[in-house]
């Protein structure tokens, strides 16, 4: 399978901080697991041509399954991470074709972005940017602290963003910045932005928040049951 835009689904971590008894990635959301969310996003969404999922080690087959369950069409891999993000984004750019375009980067743990997220990150992509990551103002006022805890400076909060993914790159700046930097950066666009390319942010979304916490899982289970009582005056 080759194509022009490839997604990689980042899903290997283990959730610390969910601690839930299983991988976060397969934590049940609604009616399935919070991975088959963005999956099935993904694989109905018309610009993108091939997935590859990264998952924990001995979930690959489980994955598959899923995708199975899905009838995804678009999957062709499943393979394991590693120990930090960008070995397990590595691991899934080694699975991507080598005349793929463009590869999109998306943390499972955003299992609510909507497609509209993926559509301006390709624009902006196929208006030449390479790196693109999808990005929100921030509510709170922003501080850096010392090590003690104290107030070192207060930051201007009109300048910050809050990132989200999926973040794309055309496919040879990504192999150059995973080849360059493989510390624990907690962002593909971090990496990318070391290297000296520039990296333009388009509009986030909402919904493409990160489920961290039980909380943050609480609120995608209370919006997704929000969703399905639309659809459901819709039919
Ligand atoms: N991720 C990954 N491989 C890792 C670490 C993280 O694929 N070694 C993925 C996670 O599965 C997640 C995304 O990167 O979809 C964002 O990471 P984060 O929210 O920190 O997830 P976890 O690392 O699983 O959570 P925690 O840090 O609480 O353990
Ligand atoms: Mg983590």
């Amino acid at each position: 399978m080759t194509g022009e835009v490839w997604a990689i689904v980042v899903a290997a971590g283990a959730g610390d901080r969910l601690a839930a008894d299983r991988p976060k990635a397969f934590v049940r959301l609604g009616g399935r697991t919070m991975l088959a969310w963005s999956l099935s996003m993904l694989d109905d969404h018309e610009l993108i041509d091939g997935i590859v999922m990264v998952v924990p080690e001995e979930y690959e087959e489980r994955a598959s399954l899923l995708a199975d369950d899905l009838c995804a069409m678009k999957i062709a891999a499943a393979v394991a991470g590693g120990v930090t993000r960008p070995e397990s984004v590595a691991a899934g750019v080694a699975c991507v074709p080598e005349d793929a375009a463009f590869v999109l980067v998306h943390d499972a743990a955003r299992p609510l972005v909507p497609p509209e997220v993926v559509d301006r990150v390709v624009a902006a992509l196929r208006a030449g940017a390479q790196g693109v990551v999808p990005a929100l103002p921030l509510a709170d006022t922003v501080k850096r602290v010392g090590p003690d805890g104290s107030v070192a400076e207060t930051l201007d909060r009109a300048a910050l963003r809050a990132v989200q993914t999926p973040q794309g790159f055309p496919a040879a700046v990504l192999r150059e910045a995973l080849a360059a930097h493989t510390a624990d950066a907690t962002d593909c666009a971090s990496m990318v932005e070391r290297l000296g390319v520039a990296v333009v942010c388009v509009e986030g979304d909402e919904r493409a928040f990160k489920v961290t916490t039980p909380a943050d899982l609480a609120r995608a289970v209370q919006l997704a049951a929000e969703d399905d009582h639309d659809d459901d005056e819709h039919d």
